[in-house]
């Protein structure tokens, strides 16, 4: 038994792959994880800039106490107003647990722009098929521009968590046509009847 080596004098048995074949190696997959980092970076880039993917870019701030008192988000400006060059502008609360107003028709062929804010917590806003998607963060307004090319009806589910009642917090964005969305008075825009 004294002519077996202590383990570490012992030489490296065969099959133990060379250090420079190793090192080739690592070589090759971190060249395969730099490219893969870089492919899925640019479907990022290229789906964001493609599909207007973006968080919305404006910093806007306004008094959550106070919605219902003064400003932009009373509940008579609230629903879909269409302005005097031709665009329509959404106003929406995004409240525990609804949205105000939960049914919203916008014209179709026309650009339409969101704009949101929360009375209390972080709540999301989703249209899917679209490029909306923000979160609603009470004290700020998010503003979304996106256009809806056809009719249609889209679900329009809260997508922050935002407490026990968030999985029921739902409702409905119906793009009517433009001919027709021009008819509908003030009412029948805010309106889950008239779809
Ligand atoms: Cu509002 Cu989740």
């Amino acid at each position: 038994m004294a002519d077996v080596p202590s383990t570490p004098q012992q030489p490296l048995s065969d099959g133990i792959v060379p250090e420079d074949i190793v090192a080739r190696t690592e070589n090759r997959w971190l060249v395969v994880m730099v490219a893969m980092l870089g492919v899925m970076m640019a479907i990022i880039v290229v789906t964001g800039i493609a599909g207007a993917l973006h968080p919305s870019s404006n910093v806007e701030i306004v008094d959550p106490l106070s919605l219902h008192l003064q400003g932009e988000f009373v509940e008579s400006n609230l629903g879909t107003a269409l302005e005097p060059d031709g665009t329509a502008t959404v106003r929406i609360i995004a409240g525990q647990y609804d949205f105000i107003p939960n049914c919203i028709q916008v014209p179709t062929h026309t650009p339409v722009k969101f704009r949101l804010t929360s009375p209390d917590v972080v709540h999301g806003f989703l249209l899917p098929s679209t490029n909306v998607n923000t979160m609603v963060v009470p004290g700020f307004v998010s503003e979304v521009r996106t256009s809806f090319p056809a009719a249609g009806e889209y679900q329009m589910p809260c997508n922050e968590f935002c407490g026990l009642g968030h999985h029921a917090m739902w409702a409905h964005v119906t793009a009517v046509p433009k001919e027709r969305f021009a008819n509908l008075t003030p009412l029948e825009r805010t309106s889950c009847a008239a779809r």
